[in-house]
């Protein structure tokens, strides 16, 4: 057997439990009790706690005797002391296991805390990939947006400060042991939100799906997941009340999830990082300024994949070039950002145009996700993206 052949081995990771659909949330109870919970933290924020969105959980809790505890002060694109604070909410409460209730933000430090409560050490020793060894504290996720499907990845994303950077912890230890992914917590969602985390959703699928790390199996999940969300997204932002949409956005975030949680996610987020961490922008704002610029760079390395999404999009594509099919695709990136009113080009956000050189220099240090895109990109390249992104 040639060596080549064993790089296309591939295992699959999600939570250990999915548990989906209109009505999900009600069944919290059933993994609070087999898990063994006593006393958990519910970690959440304002946002998610003012919309109402937690009533349903806390009534569980109540009616099963499980008293609880909230740490409700997690901020969006949340930075690296937001873990050091829930923690020690986490160790002053006593409490034995952890339900995230909200956003990415949210997901991503109950993660955090989950394998850092009990951690002997700084927290930076854990941020890379597979440097955790272990999580005994048991972990539900359940999202409010749709979405990052950080209930289904291995991966949290914390904001660094002091570098002006994202970053990362990577490690098995952090996928949940349940998802609850339930479409009646998302709506409430704002508008501004149901666009950003909807558009990053996309980007999760697309990249997922021309990654160098696809396989069938997230091929099939991508495919679904741009179908469902090229068609939710939009009738999600126009009606936030629209059931079918929200429920169509929750399982094509949860689908896109699975797939970039195995496949990885490329260019898009790489440059969008750094966008993040200076500017604090929204994740899935910084996805859609970038996303229909990359996917222009990477038609040269495999144009004929874009056949596929256009597919999954219902684009028409009889009798068209390759080369046509992927414009078409482009476009109609182009469209649905534009339609659920984020705006288009760096400049709309005030970013000095000089700053470019800076962010490439940090984007291209994201070889992480950069390993995964289709085609390689040197620095000139990540410059000459983010222009022509601007
Ligand atoms: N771990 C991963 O796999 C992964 C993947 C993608 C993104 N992320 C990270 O996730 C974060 C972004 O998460 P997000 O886009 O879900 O947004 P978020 O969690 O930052 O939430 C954004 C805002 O929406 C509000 N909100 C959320 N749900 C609500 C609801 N149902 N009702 C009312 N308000 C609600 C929150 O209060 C908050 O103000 C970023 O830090 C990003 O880097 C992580
Ligand atoms: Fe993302």
């Amino acid at each position: 057997m040639q060596l080549s052949s064993l790089k296309q081995v591939s295992s699959f990771k999600s939570a250990g439990k999915l548990v989906t659909g209109h009505g999900a949330a009600q069944q919290l109870q059933l993994y609070v009790q087999s898990l063994g919970m006593q006393h958990p933290l519910i970690v959440t924020d304002s946002g998610v706690v003012a919309s109402g969105t937690l009533d349903i959980i806390t009534e569980q809790l109540i009616a099963l005797n499980v008293t609880y505890g909230m740490f409700d002060q997690v901020t969006p694109e949340p930075e690296v002391e937001v873990v050091e604070m829930c923690t020690r909410a986490f160790n002053a409460g006593k409490h034995d296991s952890v339900i995230a209730v909200g956003g990415g933000s949210a997901m991503d430090i109950a993660k955090c805390v989950a394998v850092y409560a009990d951690y002997n050490g700084p927290l930076e020793e854990l941020f890379g990939e597979n440097k955790v060894a272990q999580r005994e504290i048991p972990l539900i996720a359940m999202p409010t947006t749709a979405g990052t499907g950080s209930e289904v990845t291995n991966i949290a994303i914390l904001s660094d400060k002091a570098q002006q950077m994202k970053k990362g912890i990577v490690s098995d230890c952090l996928l949940p042991d349940v998802a609850i992914v339930a479409p009646e917590l998302t709506l409430s969602c704002p508008r501004s939100v149901t666009a950003a985390s909807g558009v990053d959703a996309l980007v999760h699928a697309v990249e997922a799906y021309l990654s160098n790390f696809a396989t069938p199996i997230t091929d099939a999940l991508a495919v679904k997941a741009m179908n469902l969300i090229v068609h939710a997204l939009p009738k999600a932002f126009a009606n936030p009340n629209h059931l079918q949409a929200r429920e169509d956005m929750a399982t094509g975030s949860l689908l896109a999830g699975l797939a970039f949680g195995n496949a990885g996610v490329g260019a898009v987020h790489a440059l969008a990082y750094p966008l993040g961490g200076r500017y604090h922008l929204a994740h899935g704002v910084t996805n859609s300024l970038l996303l229909p610029f990359v996917m222009e760079w990477n038609k040269l390395a495999c144009v004929e994949r874009f056949q596929g999404i256009a597919v999954a999009f219902d684009e028409p594509v009889a009798g068209l070039s390759d080369d046509e099919v992927a414009n078409a695709v482009i476009k109609r990136m182009h469209k649905l950002c534009a339609d659920v009113e984020i705006p288009s080009g760096l400049r709309s956000f005030d970013i000095p145009e000089a700053d470019i050189p800076e962010l490439a220099a940090e984007a291209i240090k994201v070889e992480r996700l950069l390993r995964n895109n289709p085609r390689v990109l040197t620095l000139a390249d990540v410059e000459a993206i983010y222009h022509a992104a601007y």
